[in-house]
Parts: C-alpha cells; sequence; structure tokens
C-alpha cells in the first residue's frame, strides 16, 4: 500500500517524520518539506514503516549531498539538509523527544565540514572504509570531508599504503586516527592470526598496534580551559576540540554556578571535565571511571589539577554512592546511558545534575524517571555536524 506524505519533522534517530491518520509514519532518507510517495511496510502502534518509492517535491532546505560516498557510507546522513535547516531540525527533533515547549539553544561548530578529529577506518582487501551505519559492512571512501585537514591528509596515507602493500589489510583490521590540532596518532588493531613483521603503516611518523607505541609519539594533547590533557591511544577521546571547548565551558559554569561543597562525576574519562570542574569550583571532586588506559591518563592529568580531586576506578553500577557526600552531579555516560545508576545517584539529593550525554533517546527515557526534580536547562553542542547526533547537556534542579 502507497500512501503520500509530508515529512514536517525527525524522528530522533533522523528518519523523517510525518503525520498519517490518526498516526504517523517514519521513512529513512527523508528530512522535513519532503512531499513523498511511500510503500507502507508495516505498522506498530501508531506508527508506520515507510519506504520512499519517489521524492514528488522535495524539500525547499534540500541540497545535493556534498559528499560522493554519502548514500552508502551514511555516517553523514543528514548532509542533504542545509547546516541552518539541519540545526533547526535537529535542535525540534530534540525538543520533542525531550518533551521541551521549545527548541533548545543550539551551539554551533565552528568547523563544518572538517571537525571530526578522529576517525576510525576498517582495512579489508586492500580497500579502506567506514562500516555502514548500523551493519559491519564495509563502505570503501577515497575521502573524508567531515575529517580535519590534518586527519584527511593522514586517511589518504592509510589508503596508498593499503592499496600498495597486500599484507596491510590482511594483518590490520582497523586504524583509529585521531588528531590533537598539532600531530595525528594512528592506532591500529592487528588481527588476530596475522602475520608478524609487518610494517605498520611506514609513511606516518606516530603509530600505535594494539594500544602500544609502535612509531613516535602516540600522545595526543587535548587542550581545554587552558590545561593540556593527555590521552594514549586507548583512552577516551572527543570527536570535535572545538565543540568540545565550549561543552566543558558551560557543563564547569553550570556545575559552579550553585557553588558546590562537593562534587560527584560520573564517567570522568582522562579528565576533560574534571581538571576544569574541580579548578572552577574549588571544592573537592570525586571522579569515578572504569577504563584502565583513561584512568591512568587521568591520574597523570591530576598532577596538573588545581583542586582536590579524588580518582576512583570503578563500575559506576557498583560505586558505592553513599561513600563520599555530594550536593552537585555531573555525569558524562557511554551512549547507552547510566541506566539505574541514575536512580541510585539522585537517591542522595544533590542539588543539581549537570547531565551530558550523545544519545538523546536515551537521555529522554532516563529522565523521564526522573522524580523530584526538574529541568531548568538545555543545550545543545553541534559535536557531529551533517549527522542527526548532537551533543546535550540538561540541568536537573531539585524541587
Ligand atoms: C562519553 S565518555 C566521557 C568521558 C569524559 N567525561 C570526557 O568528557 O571526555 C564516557 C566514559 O565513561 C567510561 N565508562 C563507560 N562505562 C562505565 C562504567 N560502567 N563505569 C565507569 N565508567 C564508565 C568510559 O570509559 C568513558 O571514559
Amino acid at each position: 500500500m502507497n500512501a503520500e506524505v509530508n515529512i514536517d519533522g525527525l524522528w530522533p534517530d533522523g528518519a523523517g517524520a510525518g503525520r498519517l491518520g490518526d498516526g504517523s509514519v517514519r521513512v529513512d532518507g527523508l528530512v522535513p518539506g519532503d512531499r513523498a510517495t511511500v510503500r507502507l511496510e508495516h505498522q506498530r502502534g501508531k506508527v508506520w514503516r515507510g519506504v520512499l518509492e519517489s521524492l514528488t517535491a522535495p524539500s525547499p532546505a534540500r541540497r545535493a549531498s556534498p559528499c560522493p560516498w554519502s548514500a552508502s557510507c551514511g555516517g553523514c546522513d543528514l548532509d542533504v539538509l542545509s547546516p541552518d535547516a539541519r540545526r533547526d531540525a535537529v535542535a525540534s527533533s530534540v525538543a520533542r523527544t525531550l518533551g521541551l515547549a521549545d527548541p533548545p539553544v543550539f551551539v554551533p561548530s565552528p568547523r563544518d565540514p572538517g571537525h571530526r578529529a578522529r576517525v576510525t577506518l576498517e582495512l579489508r582487501d586492500g580497500h579502506v572504509g567506514f562500516h555502514r551505519a548500523g551493519t559491519t559492512e564495509i563502505v570503501p571512501v577515497g575521502a573524508c570531508r567531515a575529517a580535519r585537514p590534518e586527519v584527511e591528509a593522514a586517511l589518504q596515507v592509510v589508503a596508498r599504503w593499503v592499496a600498495s602493500d597486500p599484507a596491510a589489510s590482511t594483518s590490520f583490521s582497523s586504524v583509529e586516527l585521531r588528531s590533537d590540532g598539532a600531530h595525528v596518532v594512528a592506532a591500529l588493531t592487528r588481527r588476530a592470526d596475522a602475520p608478524r613483521g609487518v610494517a605498520a603503516l611506514p609513511d606516518l611518523p606516530d603509530v600505535a598496534v594494539g594500544g602500544r607505541v609502535a612509531r613516535g609519539d602516540t600522545t595526543s594533547r587535548l587542550e581545554v580551559e587552558g590545561f593540556v590533557l593527555e590521552a594514549g591511544p586507548e583512552s577516551f577521546y572527543q570527536v570535535n576540540l572545538e565543540v568540545n571547548q565550549r561543552m566543558v565551558a558551560w557543563v564547569v559554569a553550570q556545575a559552579a554556578e550553585v557553588k558546590p561543597e562537593r562534587v560527584l562525576e560520573l564517567y570522568a574519562g582522562i579528565g576533560n571535565l574534571t581538571l576544569p570542574l574541580a579548578r572552577a569550583v574549588g571544592v573537592p571532586v570525586v571522579a569515578v571511571e572504569i577504563a584502565g588506559p583513561s584512568m591512568r591518563d587521568l591520574r597523570l592529568n591530576l598532577k596538573k589539577a588545581v583542586g582536590a580531586v579524588e580518582a576512583v576506578t570503578c563500575d559506576v553500577g557498583r560505586y558505592d554512592l553513599r561513600a563520599n557526600p555530594y550536593d552537585v552531579l555531573v555525569l558524562d555516560p557511554p551512549r547507552a546511558g547510566a541506566g539505574p545508576a541514575l536512580a541510585r545517584a539522585l537517591e542522595q539529593r544533590p542539588r543539581r545534575v549537570v547531565y551530558v550525554s550523545c544519545n538523546v533517546p536515551a537521555l529522554a527515557t532516563e529522565l523521564s524517571r526522573v522524580r523530584g526534580y526538574r529541568v531548568t536547562d538545555v543545550r545543545l553542542f553541534d559535536m557531529f555536524p551533517d549527522t542527526h547526533h548532537v551533543e546535550a547537556v540538561v540541568v536537573l534542579d531539585r524541587c
């Protein structure tokens, strides 16, 4: 069965959203302002899943994708929208998902394109590519306009190496390129059954294999709020350096505003938030992180800290939240969210919570379960231009 639909928004996962009868429809690849004929595949509750048959009237906000690999790669799923139209569509979608009256403030990326400081390339059969979004399939790409120029230059070196040396893609399955603005570190993952002795990316100066230094300097130095934080190749590393700086400044200001007496920070990584936070609040901060490499870097970075920080290596799910009292909670969990740890952390009734999330649907689910707090601010940071993804910072105050 086909239907003619007008797309007037985005679902949280970036699919086009429209009304259909007394329900709605979701169609991958459509954007607000499109009118299209779609084939209705199946219905769950009042939501139909539609597949695009023909675009009868494209949205006036559409543009030709600026990337020749975009349709197959899928990494930049909204690059067919002008930057302003994408910003409005993403902010409106977040407002709907979080149940806000108005779209939140949207802090743009100073670099767009050329914003990604970190990309992971898959190496297979003499090709270099990205995982097709949501699959294990590899899409070969010749370039990536989202990557910072120095990362793109390194990508070209990787592509030449893989094309010219058959041992390259049989020995290594992937390479992550990460830039701190000054140099690019290439971190290779070796295949389990790989032959030994294959030269790893001989034309790049700073190379790690399996997390160990193979050549050069494999430490990235992340500049944030006047600190220079060291990150080894296996530690968590932010994707957009300039947006990260803006995001950190905002998070720290929100936490400091209520003049806390003690702060608990969950999911601390290498201390991207921790060090600026400790200096700004001037009171003890407890920082919890599970991963060994990030924790090693955090402890190293804390030697530069201006405040009293206790670093705790622990799974947040197992951390004894009563061990250290806190009146402000800052958390920045991975994509899956904090899960039950959020409710447990709120049992201590901190006055303010600053929640950083790169996954708005997971955030919405968790916020819907929170009692005794109200959302007093939501701000979006454009960490991932040309996509439906965004970094959200939510401030919750105790009622
Ligand atoms: C989104 S990153 C944020 C890191 C840091 N706040 C930053 O701004 O760079 C999430 C961090 O949580 C850590 N993590 C993931 N699951 C965890 C858990 N169950 N307990 C503690 N830390 C965890 C990861 O290792 C990672 O460093």
